[in-house]
Order: structure tokens, then C-alpha cells, then sequence
């Protein structure tokens, strides 16, 4: 069983990856970002209430994101492993998760120098129900604009702005980044393998990195 963390900045790939590596291990993916984004677009109570923090780049508070998750574990895909993308994101959401007694395998730290981060947001396109997510230049879609799967037309992300990138950034340095220290201890300790991967080489290159140390 494999149950696997993606740590790193906003942009440095982890959604990216996330999709491959969930294809390579038969595993969901858990992004929060996902299911709240989700939320926004439906509408729902949760939605109308996180709406402002996403779009401002703010972290939501570990009590909403510790239940999303316990919702969504409940589920039988998840019965043989998952991938956690972009969650945990504060040693508290790190803590709850300890709680639930999931047994963690492996945490991925994909680390990408925050002035190539924030030229790559501005390329970004997004398909808003199913998360896949292109590049214009690094990663494009084979047809201008469009969803390979579906053909249906990609969004920018709101938060995808310069101004917001900047915020989120500085939020990961804060809040996400000390969780890189928490996890290096758990993998001195022999309890999971946490390793890093340099995320400025191309989607390939930092796959087939991944692939080599699961
Ligand atoms: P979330 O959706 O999780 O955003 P994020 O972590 O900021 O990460 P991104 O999705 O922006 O980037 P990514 O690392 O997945 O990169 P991607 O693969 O897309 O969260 C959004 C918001 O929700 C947060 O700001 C917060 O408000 C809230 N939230 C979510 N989870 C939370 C939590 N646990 N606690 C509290 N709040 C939470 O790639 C980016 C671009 O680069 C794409 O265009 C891609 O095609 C391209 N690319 C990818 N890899 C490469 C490469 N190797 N070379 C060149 N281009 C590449």
C-alpha cells in the first residue's frame, strides 16, 4: 500500500505529478485544492465560506481541511493507498492526519525556485472539473485551449494572478515549508522515505525521478 504526500510550492508541479504517479500506483488523489475549488463552484456553505481565502491566497483552517479529509477517506478507493496532493500544508493539518492513523509511505518534497514559479502561474490552464491542469509553453494541450480528455474549454485560475501568486508563496514559506523538517525526522526515525526532487526539470525528467525512488 502506498499512501503519499506531495509537498512544495503553489506551481512547483504537484498536481502534475500527481496524476502520474496516481496512473503508476492505481491510488486516488486527496487535493483539497480540488474539493474546495469544488465547493466554490457548487455553491455549497463551504464554498460560499472559503471562497474569499482562495481566492486571496490564505490557507483555510486546519479544522475544515481535517474534515474534508476524514470525509473523503471514508470512501473504498481509497482502501489501498492514496496521494496527497497539497495536503498537509501546516504542522497542525500534519498533526490531525497523525491522528487518523494513515500510514504514511512516502513524502515528496518537488522544490522549484519561487522566480520560475511565478512566470510558469501565468501559463497555466486548468480544466475546472476534473483538475487537469496544462501549460501554453511546458505542458500544452493537444488542441489550443481546450481538455485532452474531454474537449471542453480550459480556465485560468483566479489565484493565478501575479499579485496573488506572491502571497501564496509567502504562505508556503511560513506555514508549509517548516513541514519539510517535521517529515525528514519521521524518515530518520525509519517510519516513511521522504525524498526531494528538483521540480525546474521537465514533467518527464521529475516523473521519472519519482518513479525511481517509489
Ligand atoms: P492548490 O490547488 O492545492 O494550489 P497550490 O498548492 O498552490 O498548488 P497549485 O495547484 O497552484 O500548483 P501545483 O504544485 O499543483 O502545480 P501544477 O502541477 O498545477 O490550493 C489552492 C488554494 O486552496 C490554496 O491557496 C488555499 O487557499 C486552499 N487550500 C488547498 N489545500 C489547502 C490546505 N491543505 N490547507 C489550507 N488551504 C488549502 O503546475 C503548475 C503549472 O506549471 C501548470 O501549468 C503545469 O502544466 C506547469 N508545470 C508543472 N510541472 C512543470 C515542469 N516540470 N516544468 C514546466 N512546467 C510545469
Amino acid at each position: 500500500m502506498n499512501n503519499i504526500i506531495l509537498l512544495g510550492p503553489p506551481g512547483a508541479g504537484k498536481g502534475t505529478q500527481a496524476d502520474l504517479i496516481c496512473k503508476m500506483c492505481n491510488i486516488p488523489k486527496i487535493s483539497t485544492g480540488d474539493m474546495l475549488r469544488e465547493a466554490v463552484a457548487s455553491g455549497s456553505d463551504l464554498g460560499i465560506k472559503v471562497a474569499n481565502i482562495l481566492d486571496s491566497g490564505g490557507l483555510v483552517s486546519d479544522d475544515i481541511i481535517g474534515s474534508l479529509i476524514q470525509e473523503r477517506l471514508i470512501r473504498p478507493d481509497c482502501n489501498n493507498g492514496s496521494l496527497f496532493d497539497g495536503v498537509p500544508r501546516t504542522i497542525g493539518q500534519a498533526e490531525k492526519l497523525a491522528k487518523m492513523n494513515i500510514n504514511f509511505t512516502h513524502v515528496i518534497e518537488i522544490f522549484v525556485e519561487d522566480k520560475i514559479i511565478v512566470n510558469r502561474m501565468s501559463g497555466r490552464r486548468v480544466h475546472p472539473s476534473s483538475g487537469r491542469n496544462y501549460h501554453i509553453e511546458f505542458n500544452p494541450p493537444k488542441n489550443d485551449g481546450l481538455d485532452d480528455e474531454t474537449n471542453e474549454p480550459l480556465i485560468q485560475r483566479e489565484d493565478d494572478k501575479p499579485e496573488t501568486v506572491l502571497k501564496r508563496l509567502s504562505v508556503y514559506h511560513e506555514q508549509t515549508k517548516p513541514l519539510t523538517v517535521f517529515y525528514k525526522n519521521l524518515s530518520d526515525n525509519g517510519h516513511l522515505k521522504f525524498f526531494k526532487v528538483d521540480g525546474s526539470n521537465s514533467v518527464k525528467s521529475v516523473f521519472q525521478e519519482v518513479s525511481s525512488q517509489l
